[in-house]
């Protein structure tokens, strides 16, 4: 790195979204460190410079998805998003997430988000009492491995911001909890398939996705919304064929 590199990546030009639905970005240099996140600039703001500015984190590991926001227009969860790979020549805009109402700064309201989870029956139905022994599923089979590629959702909302349909109809229910949605109707034990297939093929569910990928790339947990939704999409088309839907 030359000299004048270095001068000009000592610290970053950060700026933040301030507001809520109405608002503006304020400008904050921050210093650049080595391994640093997104999350830790935020948390510099925060600690060193601004105490009023309001920002969402918990586990700093990629568990929890609560540390999604729009990172140069791009939605990301920033405690694992290094600020070399983002941020090259030391600019940052940092803003909350899109197709989500704002609270304040940088904290979006998910209940938009949560509720179409529930409304996509995203929560496992037992066909069996508690009580029953374990159900045995075959670890290789098509339901299975089906499950298995979307199980490891964290919740974050950067496939939801970063999809265009959910931008233009905001009754779409979108991509987490279509993959929701999918992964437990690839599970043996739930009773509530057909109920569900109803919830999910209407005009807001899977059929309004437009498998434009957006979901896909961005994932942080490398799940693909988009193949869950194109599987619910056949499900439902078969089960229409059945007179079952
Ligand atoms: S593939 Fe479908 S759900 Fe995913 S971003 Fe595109 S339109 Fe949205
Ligand atoms: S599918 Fe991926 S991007 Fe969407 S909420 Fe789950 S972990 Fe986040
Ligand atoms: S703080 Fe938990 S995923 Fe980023």
């Amino acid at each position: 790195m030359t000299r004048e590199t270095e001068a000009m990546t000592e610290s970053l030009s950060v700026s933040v979204w301030r507001g809520g639905a109405v608002g503006a970005f304020r400008e904050y240099s921050v210093p650049r460190r080595a391994s640093q996140t997104v999350l830790d600039v935020v948390t510099h703001i925060q600690r060193r410079i601004d105490p009023t500015l309001a920002y969402r984190f918990a586990c700093r590991v990629g568990m929890c998805g609560s540390c999604a926001m729009t990172v140069n227009g791009v939605a990301r969860w920033t405690c694992r998003t290094h600020v070399a790979r983002v941020a090259p020549h030391g600019r940052l805009e940092i803003a909350p997430l899109a197709n989500l109402p704002v609270i304040r700064d940088l904290v979006c309201d998910l209940d938009v988000f949560f509720e179409k989870w529930q409304r996509a029956r995203g929560r496992f139905e037992p066909s069996a009492p508690a009580s029953t022994d374990f159900a045995r599923i075959a670890p290789d089979s098509g339901e299975r491995r089906a499950a298995e590629a979307g199980i490891e959702c964290i919740g974050c909302a950067v496939c939801y911001a970063s999809c265009d349909v959910v931008a233009w109809n905001p009754a779409y229910l979108g991509p987490a909890a279509l993959n929701r949605a999918w992964t437990l109707m690839n599970d043996a034990r739930d009773a509530a398939h057909g109920a569900r297939l109803r919830a999910v093929a209407g005009d807001a569910g899977c059929h309004a996705c437009h498998t434009q990928l957006s979901c896909t790339e961005r994932c942080p947990k490398g799940i693909s919304p988009t193949a869950g939704i194109a599987g619910l999409k056949r499900m439902s088309v078969r089960a229409l064929i059945r007179g079952a839907l």
